[in-house]
Order: C-alpha cells, then structure tokens, then sequence
C-alpha cells in the first residue's frame, strides 16, 4: 500500500488523473472502476481537460461503477447514473454501450447482481478501481459489518450514510435506504485500487483503514490487503495518521 499525501485536492485530483491516465495510454481498453461522490469530482474535472487538451481518449476504455440507488430512475438527478453523465461521461469520447452502472430499478435486484459480476468477468475483470470512503470507513455502499469477501448485493444504508448523503437530497426521508454495491471481494479483485479522500471529515475514517486494524466494521481497512493499492490524500485526510514521514 502506497500512501501518497498531496498539499491541496486540486494537487490530489491531478495526481490521481496522471497515474489514471498512464494507465489508459499504455492499454486503451483499460476496465475502469469509478466511484460517486464529491471526492472523485475533481479527478473526472481533470481527466476532461487531459481529453480535450492532451488528446487521452476514452475510445476503447470500459468501466463499471461501484453502486446505485435502489428505486431511483435513471434520469432521477440524485441516481449515480446521472450523475456520473453530468459530471464524466457525457465530456468524453466513451462509447454509452461500455458503461456499467448497476439498475437501481430492475425487476429482480438478485439477477441483476448477478449481471453486473458477470458483466465484469466477461470484460476480464477490474484493471483500476476508484475508491472513496464514507465518514464511517465503508467503501461503494459496503457499511460496517459487510463480509469482507462480499459480492455484488442489495445493502442497507446506515443512519450515518442517509444522513450524510441527505445533503444531495432535499430531506433525509428522500434518501433511498437501499442500493446495489459491488461487493469487497468484488472490489479486492481489482488489479489496482486508488482510494481518494479529501477534508478533516474523513481523518478518522483514513487513520482506522490505514492504521487500524483489518476489520468488517472498517470495510475500507481491507485495503491493506491489496496487492496494489494506492491511497490519495489531502493534508487534511491525513491529519491523523501518525506514520507519516515527512521528507
Ligand atoms: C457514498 C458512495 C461512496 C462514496 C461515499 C463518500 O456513500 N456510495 O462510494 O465513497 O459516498 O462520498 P463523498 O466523496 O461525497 O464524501
């Protein structure tokens, strides 16, 4: 695990953009997981300007999102589909039929699990996955005590969850209370996983995945697990760690 602290998010999201970047330029059919959320913002705002200033195409790249909403249509502006048009997809060059979102609407939530693992086998697995992290150490919708070999799945949402994403929402009583996630197993499969975190908001939740012990009530604290994983912080999200070494 490689702990890369940057001065500001600005500094952070471009980072993330180059590594992301090398890796689309030296395979064009690079299987790209991504993530929502505020965090990630940044990286996509910065990928579009390598897109239309340095010419990196999308062409060929395929990706699968982390999660989705249960009962939100596509078109909702609060579902992560939507989102992920708004702020990535509809910039670049990507083909629409190369995008993987779970449907938060399908008839059998089971099957279409089960879909999305598969869809991912098909496409050779997961090359690089993109990871925030909830103030209380989950990872896509995977909420403490998530099996830590779990798959694609139906997951409650934790109190802290609703409430923290009810900023996006008008109220809280709007905020789906279920989603769709890959599961951790799903998501330790991916060759690579760069985990992003900005602000003081997410200092504890970073101390306990990277210095904590491994545990299911810390999902993101699997990551030490990981054969490559990078974790991208601000000064801030790293304001607790106490190994740090500062050269
Ligand atoms: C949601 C998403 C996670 C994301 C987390 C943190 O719960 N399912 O994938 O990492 O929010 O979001 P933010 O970056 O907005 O703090």
């Amino acid at each position: 695990m490689l702990v890369i602290i940057k001065d500001s998010y600005d500094d952070l999201s471009r980072q993330t953009a180059a590594m992301v970047a090398e890796r689309i330029r030296k395979k064009p059919d690079l299987v790209l997981g991504l993530a929502t959320g505020v965090t990630p913002l940044g990286l996509y705002k910065e990928l579009i300007r390598l897109y239309n200033e340095e010419g990196l195409s999308f062409a060929r790249v395929t990706t699968f999102n982390l999660d989705e909403y249960i009962g939100l249509p596509r078109t909702h502006p609060q579902s992560y589909f939507h989102f992920m048009q708004e702020n990535f997809f509809r910039h670049i060059d990507i083909e629409p039929r190369a995008l993987h979102i779970p449907d938060g609407m399908a008839p059998d939530i089971d099957a279409q699990c089960e879909w999305y693992e598969q869809q991912i086998a098909r496409h050779g697995g997961i090359d690089v996955q993109i990871l925030g992290i909830g103030a209380n150490g989950h990872i896509a919708f995977n909420e403490p005590g998530s099996s830590l070999g779990s798959r694609t799945r139906i997951k409650t949402l934790t109190d802290q969850t609703v409430e923290d994403n009810s900023r996006f929402f008008k109220t809280a009583e709007e905020v789906p209370k279920t989603a769709i996630t890959m599961g951790i197993g799903t998501i330790m499969e991916a060759r690579e996983v760069f985990l992003l975190a900005r602000g003081t908001a997410k200092a504890k939740a970073v101390r306990a995945a990277i210095e904590g012990p491994i545990t299911a009530m810390v999902p993101a604290s699997i990551i030490q697990m990981h054969r490559k994983a990078y974790v991208l912080l601000d000064r801030d999200a790293a304001s607790q760690l106490t190994h740090v070494f500062r050269g």
